[in-house]
C-alpha cells in the first residue's frame, strides 16, 4: 500500500528539510502550512523532481484543516511518517496566538490523525530545549495546559498567568513533551509511536529571528558543546530516522538534539540558584 507522510509548517526551515526526505523515500508527502504560496511552490518542486505531493495549506488552530489533513492521507494510502514542525516562537506572536498554535493545533492534529494510526506508523512532534528548562510545579497551570480544547482555554490560561508570549512558548512546549508521553500507550495499541524532539537553536527563518531579536540566544549558542546553531537537515535526518524500523523502540519520549546545549544551560542554572542561596 502507498506510504503517505504529512509535513506541517512545511514552508518553514524544518518543514522543508523533512519534505525533501520523505519525498526522497518515495512517500506521498502531504504539505501543510499556513504560507500558501511557499507551500504550493514547495509542493511544485517536489512534483518536478517525481514525487507525489499534496499540498494543504491552511491553519493547524482549524479543526477543519486537520480532518481535511486526515482525510487526504486516508484517500492517498497508510500513514507512516508525520513531522510535526508548525509553529510559532516568542518574538512571533502574542502570547494567546502562541498557545494556540504550538499546544492546541497539536492536539487537533493529533486527535485527527490517531485513527490512522497502523503498524509503524510514527509522529514526530517538535517542542522546544525551552520545555527542559522551564521549571513547571504549579497544579493549576498544568490542569490549564491538559485542555486546550476547551472553549475557556485562552481565559483559563490568563487566569494562571500565562499572558507573555515567552511563558506560552516555553509551556506549550512542555505539553507537547507530556501529549507523547500520554498517546504513546494508544499508539503503540496501534502498531505506531509517537515521539517528541527538542530541537537548540537551529538556522532557519525561526532561529535567525530569535537570534537577531532576543540577547539571551547568544549565549545559548555560547554554552553549546558543539559551538554552532544546528541545521535544519540536522533536525530533518533525525526525524528520518526516528519515523524508520531503525527506531522501532523509541516512543513516547523526547530526543534533545541541541549540539548539547540544554545540559549545560541546566548546570549553570544549577549554578547560579546554589550561589544565590549563599
Ligand atoms: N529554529 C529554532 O531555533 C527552533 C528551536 C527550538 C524549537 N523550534 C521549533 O521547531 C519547529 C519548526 O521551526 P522552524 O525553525 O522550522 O521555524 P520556521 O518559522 O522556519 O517554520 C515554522 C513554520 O510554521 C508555520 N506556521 C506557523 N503558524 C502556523 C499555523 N497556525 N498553521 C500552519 N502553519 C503555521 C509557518 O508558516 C512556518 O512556515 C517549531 O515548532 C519551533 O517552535 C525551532
Amino acid at each position: 500500500m502507498n506510504s503517505v507522510s504529512v509535513v506541517t509548517g512545511a514552508a518553514g526551515g524544518m518543514g522543508i528539510a523533512c519534505a525533501h526526505r520523505f519525498a526522497a523515500l518515495g512517500d506521498t508527502v502531504v504539505l501543510t502550512d499556513l504560507d500558501q504560496p511557499s507551500t504550493n511552490a514547495l509542493a511544485a518542486e517536489l512534483a518536478a523532481g517525481g514525487a507525489e505531493v499534496v499540498a494543504l495549506p491552511s491553519d493547524i488552530t482549524d479543526p477543519a484543516a486537520a480532518a481535511t489533513i486526515a482525510e487526504e492521507v486516508q484517500r492517498r494510502g497508510r500513514l507512516r511518517a508525520v513531522a510535526h514542525t508548525a509553529g510559532l516562537s516568542l518574538t512571533m506572536a502574542e502570547w494567546d496566538r502562541v498557545l494556540s498554535v504550538n499546544l492546541t493545533g497539536t492536539v487537533l492534529l493529533l486527535d485527527a490523525l490517531e485513527p490512522l494510526v497502523t503498524d509503524g506508523t510514527t509522529a514526530v512532534c517538535v517542542a522546544s530545549q525551552a520545555a527542559h528548562l522551564i521549571p513547571v510545579t504549579d497544579p493549576d497551570i498544568v490542569a490549564v495546559l491538559d485542555h486546550p480544547l476547551s472553549d475557556d482555554f485562552l481565559a483559563r490560561a490568563a487566569e494562571v498567568g500565562i499572558v507573555d508570549s515567552g511563558t506560552a512558548y516555553a509551556l506549550s512546549k512542555w505539553q507537547v513533551l507530556r501529549l507523547v508521553i500520554r498517546r504513546a500507550p494508544a499508539w503503540g495499541s496501534r502498531g505506531g509511536r509517537i515521539v517528541s524532539l527538542s530541537p537548540g537553536i537551529i538556522d532557519t527563518p525561526m532561529g535567525r529571528r530569535e537570534l537577531d531579536q532576543q540577547p539571551l540566544m547568544a549565549s545559548i549558542v555560547e554554552a553549546t558543546p558543539l559551538d554552532r546553531v544546528g541545521h535544519a537537515d540536522e533536525i530533518a535526518s533525525v526525524i528520518e530516522f526516528l519515523c524508520s524500523p531503525a527506531a522501532s523502540f523509541i516512543t513516547g519520549t523526547d530526543l534533545l538534539v541541541d549540539g548539547g546545549s540544554t545540559e549545560q544551560l541546566k548546570s549553570q542554572i544549577d549554578q547560579l540558584m546554589t550561589a544565590d542561596d549563599r
